[in-house]
């Protein structure tokens, strides 16, 4: 297997070649590519130099996958090619992940929409991916609303949002008698930002809209009611997120721990408080405080933290990419 990461300099790009350095599994070649910015320059990939290439210069016809972990406009613009070109393709921008000719898959959820056929796979938005994982084996108990306010990194602003965190707490501090913090207001250090990228004219932001439509499409719950609040919070990886779920009938905390324990994604912490930097150095959705919610019928809370940049974003990518190749190892064996 030939694998293009095309972004491979980001945050996510970089995850992807830390998995493919510990797993490998069949990759003959990893071609990274990125802007005219970083050709030329080198990556590691366990240790082996690898030389990044210029996506403007990239020919799709050298790789057979491809990662996209690059922009909305980037994928609209070369995804095309990258099919055109016989290449198979996971993408992590939000260009294609609601149109419904292309699956929306979070690996372990609804793996079963990827068919032999398939030549494109979304991967969700990160938040979706922690959400999808900490209730997908709750949805057998059905599932009637869910209200989620999410607590996010500033890596899911990618290299960007890094540099801004760090910038701003070297540049700003607290005023020692009043310890109030001495910066400006749209600060994300010693702050929160309640919304997450674009607003609409009822004051919705983007990463809202994409929590609900992806979580409906991704669980084939199209009606399913989801009141998400998104809010950035000064950490630097792991978005966490406090979720009320109302069942359609009574579930007990005995049925929803063992539901838990049975997921091989979530790692239930019954002893101890779910938060980003433990859930930051491993690979499952940490979940816990659970509590019945009496404001609530059938009403149960928790809290949810997962790492963006790995099971968020890169992890469930390869888990995709995995999906597919199987199915195309079937077609072979059927072949020869
Ligand atoms: N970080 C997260 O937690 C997260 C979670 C979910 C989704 N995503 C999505 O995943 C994608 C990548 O995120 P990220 O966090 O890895 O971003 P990032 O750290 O900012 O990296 C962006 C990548 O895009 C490349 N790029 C930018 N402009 C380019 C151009 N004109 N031509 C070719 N490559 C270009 C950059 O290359 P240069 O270094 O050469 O500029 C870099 O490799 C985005 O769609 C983002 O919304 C990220």
């Amino acid at each position: 297997m030939r694998l293009a990461i095309i972004g491979a300099s980001g945050l996510v790009g970089g995850e992807y070649l830390r998995i493919i350095a510990a797993q490998r599994s069949g990759v003959t070649e990893v071609i990274p590519v990125a802007s005219s910015r970083s050709a030329g320059s080198s990556l590691d990939l366990g240790g082996m130099e690898l030389t990044v290439r210029d996506l403007a210069q990239f020919d799709f016809a050298d790789c057979d996958y491809a990662l996209f972990c690059v922009g909305d406009e980037l994928s609209r613009e070369y995804v095309p090619q990258a099919l055109a070109a016989g290449c198979h393709v996971v993408d992590k921008s939000n260009a294609y992940r609601m149109d419904p000719q292309v699956p929306l898959v979070v690996g372990g959820a609804n793996d079963g929409v990827v068919t032999p056929q398939t030549r494109l796979v979304a991967n969700p938005n990160c938040s979706t991916i922690i959400l999808v994982h900490g209730i997908k084996s709750l949805v057998q108990f059905g599932i009637r609303r869910i209200w989620v306010a999410t607590y996010q990194s500033m890596s899911g602003a990618g290299r960007a949002g890094i540099d801004k965190l760090t910038n701003e707490i070297d540049e700003y501090g607290l005023d020692p008698q009043s310890g109030r913090a001495d910066c400006p207001e749209d600060a994300i250090a010693y702050n929160v930002v309640p919304g997450i990228g674009g607003m609409d004219s009822e004051l919705r932001c983007s990463e809202e809209r994409k929590l609900l439509q992806e979580t409906r499409k991704i669980l084939s719950m199209p009606d399913l009611a989801v009141v998400p609040h998104a809010v950035r919070v000064p950490v630097s990886v792991g978005h966490s997120m406090a979720v009320s779920l109302e069942f359609e009938t009574v579930v007990s905390a005995e049925a929803i721990a063992e539901a838990w324990n049975r997921d091989s994604d979530v790692l239930y912490r019954s002893d101890a408080l779910p938060n980003p930097v433990a859930a930051s150095r491993h690979e499952m959705v940490e979940a816990g405080r659970l509590r019945a919610e009496d404001g609530i019928g059938n009403g149960w809370s928790f809290f949810l933290s997962g790492d963006n940049i790995n099971l968020g974003a890169a992890l469930n990518g390869w888990r995709l990419l995995s999906l597919m190749r199987a199915h195309h190892q079937n077609l072979e064996a059927k072949a020869g």
